[in-house]
């Protein structure tokens, strides 16, 4: 795939915004840690935040989250980055902070704006930045959740757009920085022996799972803004949905793919009531930040159609939740019986016929699941899988990635302003009346309503430990 970098060049200083927050501390330092081994961050970072801190807060700060995510394993490129790293405290509704940002800029003419705050402060932080003409030439990224639903979807892309050119801004899902997720593209239009199969006539029903068995933390306050629909279903899975229903790009380059995916979007059937169980594990109403009398959703499982030439008819059912039995998301994509039963044991005794698997985490395969013959003189067999591991060494974690390709300009990796509102407009029916909260006991997989939910094309396949997790 063609890379799309834009011309205005690689940005000559980054701004974090919300330097002092939660997402920073986890995923940021250590992404700019790793990014400067790599070689791949040489420009200044200016931190903003309201807090008060100075510059050699901000130095001990980076340095123990990156330490919390793993070690400080290159003195040298350690130095390097708190060397870069300079931080401006201020209110983001004071016209003053934008200056001491300015200030704080010096000689660099194409800053790339990162905001790791949030939503509700997205708006506030692009009109600040263009007030102060910090706009020209520079680039947006924006961490999701971007919107809550289609209208503050499109008011927020309206906001960006009377700022900066759609190019300049970078919609992060870092889903689609993770190499299982961008294999899903490869695998499928690198080789040519699936496209015949890839089709309402072959697959009788894909699935898509993302279990976490851990509840919400400290994100309580966030969580019980969000839920599960919000924070991962309407971007991370319905990007996995995108990759695997596309048609084939017709040029090799990532607008084709964007162009392709948003269709997918377009023809995603607006969820019903009837195709949505939503559940809450016990104890959620206990967590710090969340409300006592919650109706937040941490499960959620949907009957999804795509309502393309390709896919007509084929249900896509797509869970995710917190607090389940494992840790791990996998995709599995359901092929039809044989038409003819022609030995006894041809319906297995689990129910699903040849399969093709897809391992996304904690480790990365891809299986396809054929039936063979156990020696004697019965015609009866076993199902087994072709499995094929990919290798994870080297591979650059998703922030790294996404962030030097926002750098460089490079908007391949993430997501488009027609893709983001056609996603939410599938799901906006269910936002606006949700169906009933079920509580699940933590460690199960979900709750009932879910396994009712799939019975009419079989059960859930619930992913197990492999030997390469790690
Ligand atoms: C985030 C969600 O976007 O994705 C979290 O806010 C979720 O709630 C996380 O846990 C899952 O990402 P990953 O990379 O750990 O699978």
């Amino acid at each position: 795939m063609k890379r799309t970098a834009d011309r205005t060049g690689r940005s000559d200083a980054l701004v974090l915004f919300g330097v002092t927050g939660d997402l920073a501390h986890k995923m940021i330092f250590p992404a700019l840690y790793e990014m400067t081994k790599r070689g791949a961050l040489d420009v200044p970072v200016v931190g903003v935040a309201s807090s008060k801190w100075t510059t050699a807060d901000l130095r001990r700060h980076a340095t123990e989250s990156i330490r919390a995510a793993g070690k400080v394993d290159d003195r040298e490129a350690h130095r390097h980055l708190l060397s870069r790293l300079r931080y401006v405290e201020g209110d983001y509704n004071d016209s003053d902070t934008f200056s001491a940002l300015k200030t704080a800029l010096g000689a660099a003419r194409r800053p790339a704006h990162y905001l790791a705050i949030p939503p509700s402060l997205f708006g506030t932080v692009m009109e600040g930045l263009g007030a102060a003409g910090l706009t020209e030439d520079a680039r947006v990224i924006v961490e999701k959740p971007f919107g809550r639903d289609l209208a503050s979807a499109q008011k927020l892309n309206r906001i960006a757009q009377s700022v900066f050119p759609e190019e300049s801004i970078f919609r992060i899902d870092h889903y689609l920085g993770k190499e299982a997720i961008m294999n899903i593209l490869y695998f499928r239009f690198a080789n040519s022996f699936l496209e015949p199969i890839w089709n309402r006539n072959c697959i009788a029903s894909v699935q898509i799972t993302l279990a976490e068995d851990f509840g919400v933390g400290s994100r309580g306050g966030f969580y019980d803004s969000a839920g599960c629909l919000r924070d991962v279903v309407q971007n991370h899975l319905f990007q996995i949905v995108a990759l695997l229903a596309m048609e084939p790009p017709g040029y090799q380059g990532y607008g084709a793919v964007h162009a392709e995916k948003a269709k997918v979007f377009q023809a995603m059937r607006p969820l019903r009531a009837e195709d949505v169980v939503r559940g809450q594990y016990s104890g959620y109403r206990r967590e710090p930040g969340v409300a006592r009398r919650s109706d937040v959703e941490t499960f959620c499982a949907l009957r999804l159609f795509v309502d393309s030439w390709r896919w007509g008819g084929v249900p896509w059912y797509i869970r995710s939740g917190k607090c389940l039995a494992e840790k791990a998301a996998e995709v599995l994509v359901q092929l039809k019986a044989p038409p003819q039963k022609l030995f006894d044991d041809a319906a297995p005794a689990d129910g699903r016929s040849n399969y093709l698997r897809f391992r996304l985490s904690p480790s990365s395969a891809v299986a396809l699941a054929a039936r063979v013959k156990r020696a004697g003189k019965e015609f009866t067999g076993d199902q087994r899988e072709l499995y094929l591991s990919e290798e994870q060494t080297g591979a650059e974690p998703p922030y790294a990635r996404l962030l030097s390709d926002a750098l460089d300009g490079d908007g391949a990796l993430f997501t488009r302003e027609d893709a983001v509102e056609a996603a939410w407009a599938a799901v906006d029916p269910i936002l606006a009346s949700p169906p009933p909260v079920h509580p699940y006991r933590r460690g199960s997989w979900g709750p009932r309503a879910a396994d009712a939910l799939i019975a009419p094309d079989g059960a859930w396949h619930n992913p197990t430990p492999e030997p390469r997790d790690r």
